[in-house]
């Protein structure tokens, strides 16, 4: 559920016209709406407490970091979960304490986790033996330490799309499961380590729960197999992953919701006598933003009917990357007279990997109009980049009928400043003889 629909007419974001927006900031930008993250944030939590289930959530901030979302969701109880030194920055700019942060990925440099150890954070997860050796050396030295999770691969299927699957073999992620009683016996052993707890994460966008029962099953044998062999494990952190709908046809056959996973984590792991942890990213954020972009150019081709609009790739790479499909609706509501011809819309971008939709059956859309791609709240602004020199897009968040520009437009000086001339280079080009 989310809160971007048509109000007499016009799309809102809850109770904001998009065209408002656009009018005074321009476009293409992000919205995102303040009630549908603080209402999947509760749903998600709530739906693991009301199996009595002892949780705790850590917001996957790589989805979305903007830091008023971080903020937003930090106030309703979130820790986060993050990958990098910059993530780790945002999370404690945006006000969550290092104490509810878990530090996830498969490689971290000594100098983040030198940074992660001297703001004594809540927990690493150590992806390689390379790695937890690194971080004993680290943590002695400093003599502090380091919480960790050994993140195990389980080699569990997770039928979601091949690049954003995590916990198969082949995949680079955790350490396989089979090996896990050794480097759990080596983590005891090193200065500087305790080994706490046992992470897992199989993918993202699953839209079935076998995967995770199967991954659950597994985990819950290696928890009794560890505390035979002597390691007092009280904590495991699920990871995140739960697919979102992104389509109206899928809304009819949605993927799984909160409640029945909880139940999935309820049967397997309700009675191992652990703290779970949780790490949701999409589920959070996905179906809380949109991207509005405006049809530049309307191009009847022979075979096609394409529109050209002022969002490209580099604002939303989704589609080019991973086939995915967003929803597109025009933000004026069209009549129901209007007549629905297939469209093909593209970006400005020179390339012709830069297509958000093919073929898209919508209500014809003329040049100046503004278009909202749905379900753009995760993996849309973070993942944009300045491709052909397009200045990064503003994102708006808004709370009821007020909204707030939370990231800038990115100016053309900001864009260019990033570089430097040579120093054998004439510093301006115009002026050399
Ligand atoms: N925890 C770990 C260790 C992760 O690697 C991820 C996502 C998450 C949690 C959060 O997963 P979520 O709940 O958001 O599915 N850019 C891709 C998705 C990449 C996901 C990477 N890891 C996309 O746009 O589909």
């Amino acid at each position: 559920m989310h809160h971007f629909d048509y109000i007499d007419g016009e799309m809102h974001a809850e109770n904001v016209p998009i065209q408002q927006i656009a009018d005074e900031i321009g476009t293409p930008f992000y919205v995102y709406s303040t009630a549908t993250l603080v209402r999947h944030y509760q749903v998600f939590a709530g739906a693991l407490t009301a199996l009595g289930l002892d949780s705790e959530v850590f917001y996957a901030i790589k989805a979305n970091s903007n830091l008023s979302v971080i903020a937003t969701l930090a106030a309703e109880g979130a820790g986060a979960d993050i990958v990098s030194e910059g993530e780790m920055r945002r999370a404690m700019a945006a006000g969550v304490p290092a104490s509810r942060i878990v530090y996830s990925g498969v490689g971290k440099s000594e100098a983040e986790l030198t940074f992660a150890l001297s703001e004594n954070v809540h927990q690493i997860n150590v992806e390689s033996d390379s790695e937890l050796e690194t971080l004993s050396r680290l943590a002695s030295s400093m003599g502090k330490t380091a919480r960790i999770a050994i993140r195990v691969n389980p080699d569990v299927d997770a039928k979601t799309h091949a690049k954003i699957s995590t916990g198969k073999k082949e995949n680079k992620f955790g350490i396989d499961i089979d090996r896990a009683e050794e480097i759990y016996a080596r983590a005891a052993a090193l200065p500087g380590i305790e080994p706490v707890s046992v992470a897992v994460h199989i993918g993202s966008q699953l839209t079935e729960l076998e995967p995770y029962r199967a991954t659950f099953v597994r985990v819950a044998e290696l928890v009794r197999r560890l505390r035979e062999l002597g390691h007092d494990i009280r904590h495991l952190d699920l990871g995140g992953g739960l697919g979102i709908p992104y389509t109206a046809a899928q809304s009819n056959s949605p993927p799984p919701a909160p409640d029945d996973y909880a139940r999935v984590v309820a049967d397997t792991l309700g009675d191992i006598g652990c703290k779970l942890a949780f790490e949701p990213g999409r589920m959070i954020v996905g179906n809380a933003g949109m991207l509005i972009a405006k049809t530049l150019i309307v191009k009847q081709g022979e075979a096609r009917r394409f529109l050209v609009l002022d969002a490209a790739m580099n604002d939303l790479i989704r589609p080019a990357l991973y086939e995915g499909h967003h929803e597109i609706k025009p933000v004026k509501e069209p009549n129901p007279k209007t007549p629905v011809q297939a469209h093909d819309v593209v970006g400005p971008v020179c390339e012709t990997g830069d297509t958000f939709a093919t073929e898209r059956a919508l209500p014809l859309i003329n040049e100046g109009e503004l278009v909202a791609f749905g379900s753009a709240g995760a993996y849309g602004a973070v993942m944009a980049s300045t491709y052909n020199s397009r200045p990064l897009i503003p994102e708006v968040l808004v709370s009821d009928d007020q909204f707030s520009v939370v990231r800038p437009r990115q100016t053309y000086e900001m864009l260019l400043g990033m570089d430097r001339i040579a120093d054998w280079l004439p510093a301006d080009q115009e002026n050399a003889d």
